[in-house]
């Protein structure tokens, strides 16, 4: 795994200065079902917030690809299709995403485009090559009516166009790639931040307006299960070497409200900024969001995969990452290790 001072020269300011080897292969050794030493991984996104962890933790047989966008674009059908052929892959993980949730309600056509369309073409591309495609989705493809947490046999009923879209290349993944792996995560947090949501994620909106010297409104009436990136992706791959297909929901433990995360990265970090809990009525927010979109891990649980720990835990491990990448650089002290 990469470690904070290779981390470093990847991450930081601007977001897009994050580079990563076009073509990765790790050690052979096979160690867990359903892998192969001469599996061909290509990891689409490999820039964003999820990708970068995926990227980072890849440790089974075989060989990970992390092409750059300018050579896939899911939205370029044809050059997709051709890379693709050229680097016969065993799997395709697509991160790519429209996931600016309030933007997809003024742009749908450009939400659909990415987050349904394309998935579609690239499911059919992976069937024809006989490629698992893993795709990602969310927790806002479910309402929030439910109250208790939402299991991969639950029926989604997306409030908005952002969780109407995904819910289509769901469905498009699925039907169209007789062997896809679609998993729903959510509340994304992690060290590359998010690229669809211009370059950062909640944690770091929070430590910015706080350090602005802001007063803070956050709504308090929505509970989720915030999730940081790296140990989705350590149990993303336990579920793609586990060689299953369908659903999958893959979180950090728990759930807690946006305006509870908040207090709880204040108390982190010891700040004390101005914070008030207000209802999603009152914040006034584009796009209705589910009230309570909870993802349980039945799925992982079958599968005996351990669930990830606990957001809070998680969040900690977060912040301590990227005080660690924000420190001076001590001369000597990079490495590279197994994590
Ligand atoms: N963020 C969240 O809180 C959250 C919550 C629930 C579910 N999800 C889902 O989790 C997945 C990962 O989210 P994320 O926050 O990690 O995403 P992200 O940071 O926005 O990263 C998206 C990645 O996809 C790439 N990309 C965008 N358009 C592309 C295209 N047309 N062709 C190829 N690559 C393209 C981006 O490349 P560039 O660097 O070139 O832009 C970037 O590397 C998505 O499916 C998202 O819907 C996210």
């Amino acid at each position: 795994m990469l470690y904070p001072t290779e981390l470093r020269a990847h991450v930081g300011t601007p977001r897009r200065s994050l580079i990563l080897p076009r073509y990765t292969a790790r050690a052979v050794g096979d160690t867990e079902t359903g892998t192969r030493p001469d599996a061909r991984y290509v990891l689409i996104g490999a820039t964003g917030q999820l990708g970068f962890d995926l990227a980072r933790t890849f440790e089974l047989p075989g060989t990970l690809l992390t092409p750059p966008r300018s050579e896939l674009d899911i939205l370029d059908a044809r050059r997709m299709g051709e890379t693709l052929r050229a680097l016969r892959p065993t799997h395709v993980l697509n991160t790519a995403a429209w996931n600016a949730v309030d933007a997809a309600e003024d742009e749908p056509r450009r939400a659909f485009a990415l987050n349904a369309e394309a998935v579609g073409t690239l499911a059919e591309a992976c069937q024809a090559l006989g490629t698992t495609l893993v795709h990602f989705s969310t927790d806002y493809v479910f309402d929030g009516a439910k109250g208790a947490p939402y299991t991969e046999d639950d029926a989604p009923n997306p409030l908005g166009a952002y969780g109407v879209s995904k819910l289509a290349g769901e469905r498009l993944a699925r039907e169209r790639c007789g062997s896809a792996l679609v998993i729903r995560v959510s509340g994304l947090f992690g060290v590359a931040r998010s690229a669809g949501k211009d370059g950062t994620n909640f944690v770091e909106t929070m430590l910015r307006l706080a350090r602005e010297g802001r007063p803070l409104r956050v709504v308090a009436d929505q509970v989720l299960g915030p999730s940081y990136t790296l140990d989705v992706a350590r149990a993303v791959w336990r579920v793609i070497a586990s060689g299953h297909t369908g659903l999958c929901h893959v979180t950090s433990g728990g759930e807690t409200s946006w305006h509870d995360f908040a207090h709880e990265i204040f108390r982190l970090e010891g700040l004390t900024p101005s914070l008030t809990a207000v209802s999603s009525d009152e914040y006034g927010a584009r796009a209705k969001r589910p009230p309570y979109s909870v993802l349980a891990h039945r799925r992982l649980g079958a599968l005996g995969i351990a669930e990830p720990r606990a957001w809070g835990v998680a969040l900690a491990a977060y912040l301590a990452e990227r005080r660690a990448l924000n420190a001076p650089a001590r001369p000597g002290s990079g490495r590279r290790t197994s994590g």
